[in-house]
C-alpha cells in the first residue's frame, strides 16, 4: 500500500471522465489499497481515483464515526439507479479543494449499483452522509466538482485562488 500525491485544483485531469473496467484484477486490488491508505493519511472520507491521477471508475469511502472500527467500501463502476425527490443538505469539502468549505443540497437517498473487489455487481440503498459521499465521488468519475453547485461567483473565486496557488508551488 502506498500514499499517492493527491491532485489538486485547477489540474484539468480533475475534469476528465473516468474509464470503466473491464475486468476485476491484481492491480485493480492494489489501487483500491494505494486509494484507501492516501483516504485515511489525508484524512478524507471519500477518494475517487481520479483525485491520484487515474482516471478509472473506482471510488473508496469511510463514513464511520471516529470511535468506531474502520469500515472503507469499495466502490467500482458505480452508477445511481435512482435518487429520492426529498433532498439533504450537508457542508462538503473535497481532498482535491483543500479547506475549502460549502454547503451543497443533493437527494437526500439513493440506489447505487457497483462492482466490489469480489467482481460481482452489487445493489445498495444509501441514505445521510454515505448518500451525499458517494454522490459527490461519482461526480469525479464525470469530471464534477462540489463547487460546480455553488454559485458561479464563488466558485471563480475558489478557481481563482487554486490557481494563484498553483503557480507558487510550481
Ligand atoms: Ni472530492
Amino acid at each position: 500500500m502506498t500514499i499517492k500525491p493527491l491532485i489538486i485544483l485547477p489540474d484539468p485531469v480533475l475534469r476528465q471522465v473516468s474509464a470503466p473496467f473491464e475486468t476485476i484484477d491484481d492491480s485493480v486490488h492494489a489501487l483500491s489499497s494505494d486509494m484507501i491508505e492516501t483516504m485515511y493519511d489525508a484524512p478524507g472520507i471519500g477518494l475517487a481515483a481520479v483525485q491520484i491521477g487515474i482516471p478509472r471508475r473506482m471510488l473508496v469511502i469511510d463514513v464511520s464515526k471516529e470511535d468506531e472500527e474502520k469500515a472503507p467500501q469499495v466502490f467500482i463502476n458505480p452508477e445511481i439507479l435512482q435518487s429520492s425527490d426529498e433532498r439533504s443538505v450537508y457542508e462538503e469539502g473535497c481532498l482535491s479543494i483543500p479547506d475549502y468549505y460549502a454547503e451543497v443540497e443533493r437527494p437526500a437517498r439513493i440506489t447505487v449499483k457497483y462492482l466490489g473487489l469480489d467482481g460481482k455487481e452489487h445493489i445498495d440503498d444509501a441514505e445521510g452522509l454515505l448518500a451525499t459521499c458517494l454522490q459527490h465521488e461519482i461526480d469525479h468519475l464525470n469530471g464534477v466538482l462540489f463547487i460546480d453547485y455553488i454559485s458561479r461567483l464563488k466558485r471563480e473565486m475558489v478557481i481563482r485562488k487554486f490557481t494563484k496557488a498553483s503557480k507558487i508551488r510550481a
